[in-house]
């Protein structure tokens, strides 16, 4: 299965063989001379507002419980839970807003004491100029805060060696269906 997966993305890759990216050559050759350019080019700050639909419930959820402990359903905050998202970012609250990118990766409620989940995923912008470009988000949630500070660690495309901080608040959550709206503003530098 695995293998057959590899082996069509491979295949894909070999037939789509166009690295470039909305403007941006993705080829080792232009990622090196990139890197070589790099003492000449200048920092900037980009700032995003976006909101996070966690949908888990109804036929098209985005967000799927993958792994859960046996233990989960005894100890406090889902602790050992794994959850894989494809969540849509918008740029109002509302489900019909705009579009600008997806979060995918994964989250892991690891808060035994407090509730709190390792969040590991990256911003896909899928518009506008960043369309193609990817941020890379690895940090601690701990989700009854009102403002959850998490480090943006790298980035793609645009975002090549990004680095900056996200900030989540939880806009509003369905205590019966489990489906949470976050706003979040992340803030980064990059060249
Ligand atoms: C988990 O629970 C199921 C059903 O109660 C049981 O069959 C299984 O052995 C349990 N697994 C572990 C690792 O405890
Ligand atoms: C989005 O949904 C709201 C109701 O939730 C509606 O009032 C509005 O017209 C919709 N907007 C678009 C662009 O469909
Ligand atoms: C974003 O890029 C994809 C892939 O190149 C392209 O298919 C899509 O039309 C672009 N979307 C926008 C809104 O520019
Ligand atoms: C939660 O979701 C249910 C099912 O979609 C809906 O009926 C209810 O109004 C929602 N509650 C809130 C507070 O939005």
């Amino acid at each position: 299965m695995a293998k057959a997966y590899y082996a069509i993305l491979f295949l894909c890759s070999m037939v789509i063989a166009m690295p470039i990216v909305h403007g941006i050559d993705e080829s080792p050759q232009a990622v090196a001379k990139w890197f070589e350019n790099l003492p000449k080019m200048k920092e900037k700050l980009t700032k995003f507002h976006f909101y996070f639909h966690d949908q888990v419930s109804g036929k098209n959820p985005t967000s799927v419980t993958v792994v859960k402990a046996n233990a989960t359903s005894q100890l406090p905050n889902f602790f050992g839970l794994v959850e894989v998202i494809d969540n849509v970012l918008t740029v109002g609250p509302e489900a019909n807003s705009t579009t600008v990118g997806r979060a995918q990766g994964m989250y892991v409620a690891d808060g035994l004491l407090i509730g709190a989940a390792e969040m590991s995923f990256s911003f896909v912008f899928t518009s506008g100029r960043y369309n193609g470009s990817t941020l890379s988000l690895l940090g601690r949630n701990e989700v009854l805060k009102t403002y959850r500070e998490m480090p943006i660690v790298g980035g793609s495309g645009v975002f090549r060696l990004a680095r900056g901080i996200a900030t989540a608040r939880t806009y509003s959550f369905n205590l019966t269906t489990g489906d949470a709206i976050v706003e979040y503003n992340v803030v980064v530098l990059h060249y």
